[in-house]
């Protein structure tokens, strides 16, 4: 019974628990948590997949079918807040996920038949995140040369403006302004991984820099940050004053292809965050990394058979750039459209 799932941990890191059940949208907030002697148990609204359980590492829990009180009038989810508001034959259109980027909800998308009830659906978004003040509705693709969404207010205080947390790092977002995804939060977190000390990193398309300040917070790590985007590279640098760095994080705002000059033969790590067109700023990556090979991360969006599909586009480009490269990780980051995807390479290469 799906609706009756619990996390059963001990007490001493049930806290720890609870916190990353709730960041990663999975914790149920229509039932009570319950201690029971040395256990606790943590009402979620599935068994949590990897990626929700990043940072829990040697913690052990149980998934288990638990009986926990429910909390009277909260519902537990969009569908059910939504009872009585909406024809009951349009109940199973009501999409089951949205982003919460701090204080803002976000729907990604909303069956043209559900528009007439936008401002409803607005208001039940608040209702289920109670932290959240504003509901927005992505109206449009993510276009143009800043990728920045069009969105619309449905409810609450219509400000695009928020702080959001992820990993320990806060960060300033206006989305009418810059690029965010909550979504791609594990990924910065495994490329923050997999730097070390003392090592130079490029984020070619760094927006407000979320891969550059939790790359920096973690690791002593000089990391250069650009971005063609003025409001993202003026947030950019609020980020960087706003989060305690061990490393240092350089903002540019500029055409990636004009700073690579100033940055040629120095990169340990690329970070290409640009999926729309990412490949043809290949030979870009190549002339800032070090002589002696480093780790591109790239991403790309990718039709049916992605994973197949990503590679094989990269090494049609890498062929003719790269003297040796090894794919190390393909890895598919989230659905963007149906039969369309985001993936993630890393790939170990050293130029001709
Ligand atoms: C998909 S966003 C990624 C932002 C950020 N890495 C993140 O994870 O939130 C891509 C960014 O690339 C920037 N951009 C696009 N073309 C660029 C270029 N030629 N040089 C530098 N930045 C560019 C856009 O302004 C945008 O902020």
């Amino acid at each position: 019974m799906p609706g009756e799932l619990s996390l059963k941990v001990g007490r001493k890191h049930a806290e720890e628990v609870r916190r990353a059940m709730i960041r990663n949208c999975v914790y149920d907030r229509s039932r009570k948590i319950l201690a029971e002697g040395e256990a606790v148990f943590i009402p979620v609204l599935h068994s949590p997949k990897p990626e929700e359980l990043v940072g829990l590492e040697g913690i052990s829990f149980d998934v288990v079918n638990y009986q926990l009180e429910a909390i009277e009038g909260h519902p537990k989810d969009l569908q059910e807040t939504l009872k009585g508001k909406i024809p009951q034959e349009l109940s199973s259109t009501i999409p089951r996920s949205y982003d919460l980027v701090g204080d803002i909800v976000i729907l990604e998308f909303l069956p043209p038949e559900l528009a007439p009830y936008k401002r409803e659906i607005g208001d039940a978004l608040l209702r289920l995140t109670p932290s959240a003040k504003t509901a927005l509705l992505k109206t449009g693709k993510v276009e143009g040369e800043y990728r920045v969404p069009q969105l619309e207010v449905i409810a609450g205080e219509g400000k695009f403006e928020t702080i959001h947390m992820e990993y320990g790092v806060r960060l300033k977002v206006d989305l009418s302004k810059a690029y965010f995804s909550p979504r791609l939060g594990f990924e910065r977190y495994r490329v923050s991984a997999s730097v070390s000390e003392g090592e130079t990193v490029v984020d070619m398309f760094a927006g407000v820099g979320p891969f550059s300040i939790l790359i920096a917070s973690k690791t002593k790590a000089r990391v250069f940050a650009i971005d063609i985007n003025p409001d993202a590279v003026r947030l950019l640098q609020e980020n960087i004053r706003m989060n305690r760095l061990q490393g240092e994080v350089l903002p540019a705002c500029e055409d990636v292809r004009k700073a690579a000059g100033r940055m040629r033969d120095t990169a340990d790590h690329v970070i290409m965050n640009l999926p729309s067109t990412s490949l043809e700023f290949l030979d870009t990556a190549a002339e800032i990394l070090k002589k002696e090979g480093g780790i591109i991360h790239i991403y790309m969006f990718a039709p049916e058979e992605p994973m197949t599909c990503a590679e094989k586009s990269f090494r049609g480009i890498a062929d003719k750039l790269f003297g040796q490269y090894e794919i190390l990780t393909v890895r598919v980051v989230k659905a963007v459209a149906p039969k369309r995807w985001q993936v993630a390479l890393d790939v170990r290469a050293r130029k001709k």
